[in-house]
């Protein structure tokens, strides 16, 4: 059973800054990324799916459809949408 919480957009879009917290969705699941944005790869450009979906960014930048990237994404998983 998955007993994660169950966050709605509006909580999602509201984690868009890094005092209130980074969060973003994927393929249904909510993470926090707050710890991670200061090590992301490729800078600050993840900041612009701040409170968003990142699979719109993540069409545009291919670098990350890598096993290993959503395995670190699953590291911050906090809830389902
Ligand atoms: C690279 C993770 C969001 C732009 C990477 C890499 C990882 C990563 C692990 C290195 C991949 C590799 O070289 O093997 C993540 C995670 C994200 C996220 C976990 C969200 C939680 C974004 C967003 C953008 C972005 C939203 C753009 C709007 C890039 C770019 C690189 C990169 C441009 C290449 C950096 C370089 O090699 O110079 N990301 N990313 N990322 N990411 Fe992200």
């Amino acid at each position: 059973t998955n007993s994660l919480p169950v966050y709605s957009q509006e909580e999602v879009t509201e984690h868009c800054a890094i005092e209130k917290g980074i969060w973003v969705t994927y393929k249904g699941s909510v993470y926090d990324v707050t710890d991670f944005v200061a090590i992301h790869p490729g800078g600050e450009k993840i900041l612009l799916a701040a409170g968003k979906a990142l699979e719109p960014f993540w069409a545009l930048y291919a670098v990350h459809e890598q096993e290993h990237v959503l395995e670190i994404l699953s590291q911050y998983k906090v809830g389902v949408l």
